[in-house]
């Protein structure tokens, strides 16, 4: 024994590597089914339902990609033990940090990510505008694959940057890339595409063929991918997400996957826990440089204590999580197979996200978000935002009690039926 350790200090090696065990830590409980009330909590979930004062208060919200759990404890106890025993002074980013990422690749998704293509960053949006600053200039295009999480076309758009949409193809509710119009559009002079991967909001866990396809014809026209997997954790029914990089060698050299716990263990507000890694060097310290001058290159002393707690024991928390959140899925699944309300949902393939088909409703776009949040008071995210394909859709956030999704249907079924 040495250090803090020798002079009896109760250092948090609990949470940094315990023992792997399969069942339940002991001592450690959750719920799901416990209704938390998340008001007053400076949620951004919630606070859109405050700002509608005595009318947001009967309203259920179900949009913003954060779930209404409590962390997994071992996170949470992690960072308990941080600020109970620790100075919280300036922090450097420690070997487990990068070693904690490099090892649940491997055991969540079977990829061999060397220790020095992995790097901590800020937030996933964060990071990808420091790639566009780095590798793109101010009016270059940028490629999206719509329906796709707004924030990618948004933030395209703060930087300066213009994004170009190469719309999914539909084919009877699955979802498959337009590698034609790719190439028509890289012809055109794209230096970047951003992957998301799995996809949200369609719930896509994309093939290994198509991602391997993707990567040949991006490296033909000289173009990068930015893979978002900020989602794969998430997968169900025991599927399995394949990380970009992985396929070939075209995508390692030409992808840079950015990634972070928070999505799977529910953190999201813990700012700084995420992480790229970029297996060809070039870009890696291109990019790393460009988060170092903009002093972006030094995580939290919590997020990075929620990163590597979140990573360092077995997914025990994340299998409950998930399996709970099969079972909502597939109460809204069910529910829209059964009743015939002009509705259709969409089973992701992970995460806790539905996309809900509402054409045949005829409604115009504003009529069905009113229909939602005026007449049935569920706050969903509009189908719009995510581009082209999104119109008559709307997306709904199952990260949440059951009693929460029972109560939406309920609703639902009074408002459609
Ligand atoms: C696909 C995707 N990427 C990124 C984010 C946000 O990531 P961050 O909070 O790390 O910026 C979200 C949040 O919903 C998301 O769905």
């Amino acid at each position: 024994m040495k250090g803090l350790a020798a002079a009896g200090v109760v250092l948090p090696t609990g949470a940094w590597f315990p023992s792997c065990s399969a069942d339940k830590p002991e001592g450690l409980s959750w719920d799901f089914d416990k209704v938390i009330d998340r008001f007053g909590s400076w949620s951004i979930k919630y606070g859109r339902l405050e700002d509608l004062g005595e009318k947001g208060s009967t309203k259920l919200s179900m949009w913003i990609a954060d779930m209404d759990f409590m962390t997994d404890p071992l996170v949470s106890k992690a960072l308990r033990d941080r600020v109970d025993n620790y100075v919280l002074g300036y922090t450097r980013t420690p070997v487990e940090f990068l070693d904690s990422v490099v090892s649940w690749e491997k055991r969540m998704h079977g990829y061999d990510v060397a220790r020095e293509w992995v790097a901590p960053c800020p937030g996933v949006i964060a990071s990808l505008n420091q790639a566009y600053l780095t590798f793109t200039e101010p009016g270059d295009t940028i490629v999206l694959q719509t329906p796709v999480y707004d924030h990618f076309r948004i933030y395209i758009e703060k930087m300066g940057r213009i994004p170009v949409e190469n719309p999914l193809i539909e084919e009877n509710g699955r979802y498959r890339m337009d590698f034609d119009g790719l190439e028509r559009i890289f012809e055109e002079g794209s230096k970047v595409l951003v992957l998301c991967n799995p996809q949200n909001p369609v719930g896509i866990l994309w093939d290994k063929e198509t991602l391997a396809t993707l990567a040949g014809i991006c490296e033909r026209h000289g173009v990068m991918v930015f893979s978002d997997e900020i989602h794969s954790d998430l997968t169900l029914r025991g599927r399995k997400h394949i990380p970009f990089c992985s396929v070939s060698e075209a995508a390692a050299r030409v992808g840079l996957i950015f990634g972070s716990p928070t999505k799977s263990f529910n953190f999201a507000g813990l700012s700084g826990t995420a992480w790229c890694i970029i297996p060809d060097r070039e870009k890696r310290e291109k990019l790393l440089g460009t988060l170092e001058k903009s002093k972006l290159d030094e995580p939290s002393i919590m997020s990075l204590t929620a990163t590597i707690a979140a990573y360092s024991h077995e997914p025990v928390w994340l299998d409950a999580v998930k399996e709970y959140i099969q079972g909502n899925l597939d109460l809204v699944y069910d529910f829209f197979k059964d009743n015939d309300l002009g509705i259709k949902a969409v089973m992701p393939e992970a995460s806790f996200l539905i996309w809900l088909d509402c054409r045949s409703l005829g409604l115009s776009q504003a009529e069905l978000m009113s229909r939602f949040s005026d007449d049935a008071g569920i706050i969903l995210n509009d189908g719009i935002s995510y581009g082209t394909g999104g119109e008559g859709f709307v997306r709904m956030n199952v990260g949440c009690p059951r009693s929460v999704v029972e109560e939406a249907l309920s609703r639902i079924r009074k408002t459609f039926g």
